[in-house]
């Protein structure tokens, strides 16, 4: 198919079924032969050990990448021209993770997940200047899990992420490295980068939210993961992990296999559960992340489709092409601590405004995009957290639309959801949580090191344009 051809399908495709996106002139992509491009599997980037310290090299670049055949996007990448390396980490190495930016503008690289000092963390206030070095230095001090990186610059979040920035860290630890899980990277342990956009004729993204996509946050009318649309993987019939990143703007997803096929979720965020949750279906809202394990062992031949049920799009097919010596998985994961739960609320945030459901809707998106009625100020600090002190926070979406809501520097537990109980599939450690419209959730979180009054740490919607229209506040550990 020619180009002529590919868009003259899709534009009769986006006008029979209205799927562009509202307010712009997205081309509809055409699924043309379903699932005909292998997934691409991010490198890995080991450190270079350079005096006792492991070296990462990280060069943030433009480039122009083809997701559709025959059109040229332009985009941004970590050493390459969309996404980036995944880093790996092992819990108690020293490393210094050094990004140069080469965009031509300033940016961050915020460590999504991290338990990093503030001034390592990459969030507003490390700002990256065009032509300049930012070495985030410090000692790996978390359980293994599933973190990412991306741009944090105050307003720009949104547009840079949009533009292909980011990328996953792998943290491992002892505990981790001995478990009987799958392990090997690409093969049986398959990060999977989901993310939707869309199109101009030209191939450029389509991305200028109007004000209403601002508030409902936008969304793209096309699939892809690790960037590729329309993709495959071939796996092997056994136990197959994949590690799950929301890194759309502000699309949720509601993961599940076509089939019906139950997987174990076996993490959340920033650790192992305590023993593997079995599940049919899986809701991550952005900037979330589960580890599932899959079991193909009797499925040698067949193909599995992975589905978003909340869009009702196909997102991407799992061949079982080889056979493979039996597998199984552990029963229990880890033993986690679980924080004792004060009795009373320590600080409530109210996503959209102090007051009842709804709040004004005079003031545009940056009016109502608020938490506890104020937006995001880079001199303020919102929030003086004490060290060490077990706190119960309440987190309450006062508005009939989707937010969730992200810390920095820690990891939180749930101790209620909308005043029921909590997911077994939530009972873990996390760093990032969904509230549906008019609901809330309380959890029980700790700051244990790391203190600095002077350099702050965020916490915000992970809606990225509910971020950069203010939705986001400071805090400091003292
Ligand atoms: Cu992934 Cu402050 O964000
Ligand atoms: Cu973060
Ligand atoms: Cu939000």
């Amino acid at each position: 198919m020619n180009r002529r051809q590919f868009l003259t399908r899709s534009i009769m495709v986006a006008l029979g079924t209205g799927l562009t996106a509202c307010g712009g002139s997205s081309i509809f992509v055409d699924k043309g032969v379903p699932f005909k491009n292998p997934l691409i599997i991010p490198d890995e980037l080991q450190g270079t050990d350079v005096g006792g310290r492991l070296q990462y090299d990280i060069n943030l670049q433009k480039g122009n990448t083809t997701f559709i055949d025959g059109l040229s996007t332009p985009t941004w990448g970590a050493n390459g021209s969309y996404l980036g390396p995944t880093i790996r980490l092992q819990n108690g190495a020293n490393v210094d993770i050094n990004f140069t930016n080469k965009l031509g503008e300033s940016t961050t690289v915020h460590g999504h997940g991290m338990h990093v000092p503030a001034n390592m963390d990459g969030g507003a206030h490390q700002v990256i200047a065009a032509n300049t070095t930012w070495i985030s230095s410090y000692t790996v001090n978390q359980d293994a899990c599933t973190n990412w990186y991306h741009p944090h610059l105050m307003g720009k979040t949104a547009q840079h992420v949009m533009n292909g920035l980011a990328g996953l860290i792998i943290v491992d630890d002892s505990n981790s490295d001995a478990l009987n899980l799958p392990k090997t990277y690409g093969v049986d342990n398959i990060p999977l980068i989901v993310q939707d956009r869309s199109f101009n004729a030209d191939g450029s993204f389509n991305y200028a939210p109007s004000n209403m996509q601002i508030m409902q946050g936008w969304k793209g009318d096309t699939f892809m993961v690790n960037g590729v649309i329309d993709p495959y993987v071939d796996v092997e019939a056994k136990h197959v992990r994949f590690r799950i990143l929301n890194g759309s703007n502000s699309r949720l997803y509601t993961f599940a296999f076509a089939s019906g096929k139950a997987f174990q979720q076996i993490a959340t965020e920033n650790a192992f559960l305590e023993s593997p949750v079995e599940l049919t279906q899986l809701t991550l809202s952005p900037g979330e992340r589960a580890e599932i394990v899959v079991d193909f062992s009797s499925d040698l031949a067949k193909e599995e489709i992975l589905k978003d049920l909340r869009s009702g799009k196909e997102l991407m097919k799992v061949k079982v092409v080889k056979a493979a010596q039996p597998s199984t998985i552990p029963s229990g994961l880890v033993t986690l601590p679980r924080l004792a739960t004060p009795k009373t609320v320590t600080r409530t945030f109210y996503l959209g405004s102090t007051g009842g459901m709804g709040g004004g809707m005079g003031g545009g998106p940056s009016g109502m995009l608020t938490i506890n009625g104020k937006s995001m100020n880079m001199a303020v600090i919102n929030e003086t957290i004490p060290v060490n002190t077990v706190e119960l926070w309440e987190v309450r979406n006062n508005m009939m639309m989707d937010h969730n809501f992200h810390i920095h520097a820690t990891h939180f537990q749930l101790v209620s959801r909308n005043g029921g109980a909590v997911p077994a599939n939530e009972q873990g450690f996390k760093d990032t949580v969904y509230i549906p419209p008019g609901e809330s959730v309380q959890f029980v979180v700790q700051m244990t090191d790391y203190i600095d009054a002077i350099s702050p740490y965020m916490y915000h919607c992970h809606i990225l344009e509910h971020e950069d229209a203010g939705m986001m506040g400071q805090f400091v550990v003292v």
